[in-house]
């Protein structure tokens, strides 16, 4: 059974550095199992986080066949999974999918729908996926992905990340996802009565504050050179209050 991470929150606030963090705690900790990275936000960068270039994205896929109205002989299903499977990056530890952008006019169902299953069949095929979803909720809402096991919303110590993790909490609920567990992740926090208030204004939309990231200069460094999330390391405090984070949510 196929184990769906996703990753929400207002802009700016760590949604790229944890999903990053949270691939390579699975990627330092796995047993031949297979990761898949999806980066749903539509101003892509977790390529970056994880160090992959990337040359077509889904939205691609989808402007191309809304653009052509390709009549396709034979299997459509087929026909899309090849074309999912085209802007597949494969790694050598772990797949890398980008949604992308996707700016066609109205809503083409016949293409949307085809390419929803190809994706769908897609994750299906892995052990673990985490998404990158940025700040909305499209792709859910969109049943693009369906069967989240974990939403980690993150807020930083503004109270407007707080207001947005409270609306996202709230359209989750509204839109009825079929997610199994919502936790507010704390990031860049700096003191011990930050995390105390997050928690408190967590639990007044009845989440759990599963986890507080500090503030953290190797991140910084990482983004200020160009690095990846590889090169953090395994004992800085951030990246062991992952593996805490990774733990509480069910990963290995
Ligand atoms: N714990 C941390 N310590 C220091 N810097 C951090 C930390 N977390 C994130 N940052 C920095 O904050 C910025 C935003 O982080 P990130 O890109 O992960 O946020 P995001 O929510 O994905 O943003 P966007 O909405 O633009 O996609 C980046 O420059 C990142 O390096
Ligand atoms: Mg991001």
């Amino acid at each position: 059974m196929t184990k769906i991470v996703a990753i929400s929150g207002k802009g700016g606030t760590g949604k790229t550095i944890l999903s990053a963090m949270l691939i390579r705690y699975l990627i330092d900790t796995r047993n031949n199992k297979s990761i898949l990275a999806v980066d749903a936000d539509p101003d892509a960068n977790l390529s970056n986080e994880l160090g992959v270039k990337v040359d077509k994205t889904i939205g691609d896929i989808k402007e191309y066949m809304e653009r052509n109205k390709i009549d396709i002989p034979g299997d459509k299903m087929l026909h899309f999974e090849a074309k999912v499977m085209e802007s597949l990056v494969e790694e050598k530890n772990f797949d890398f999918l980008v949604m992308g952008r996707s700016e066609g006019p109205g809503c083409y169902c016949y293409v949307n729908n085809l390419l929803r299953e190809a994706i769908s069949n897609l994750v299906d095929n892995y052990d673990y996926v985490v998404i990158d979803t940025g700040a909305g909720l499209e792709h859910f809402s969109r049943q693009v992905i369906k069967d989240i096991d974990t939403l980690l919303i993150i807020t930083d110590q503004s109270k407007n990340s707080i207001n947005t993790a409270r609306s996202i909490k709230e359209i989750s609920d509204e839109l009825n996802l079929n997610i199994k567990n919502i936790y507010i992740v704390a990031n860049k926090v700096s003191n011990k009565s930050v995390v105390d208030l997050i928690k408190k204004y967590a639990s007044e939309i009845s989440l759990e504050l599963i986890g507080a990231l500090p503030l953290d200069d190797n991140i910084v460094n990482i983004d200020l050179n160009g690095k990846t999330i590889f090169e953090i390391p395994k004992e800085s405090p951030i990246y062991k209050e992952v593996i805490q984070i990774a733990k509480k949510i069910g990963l290995p």
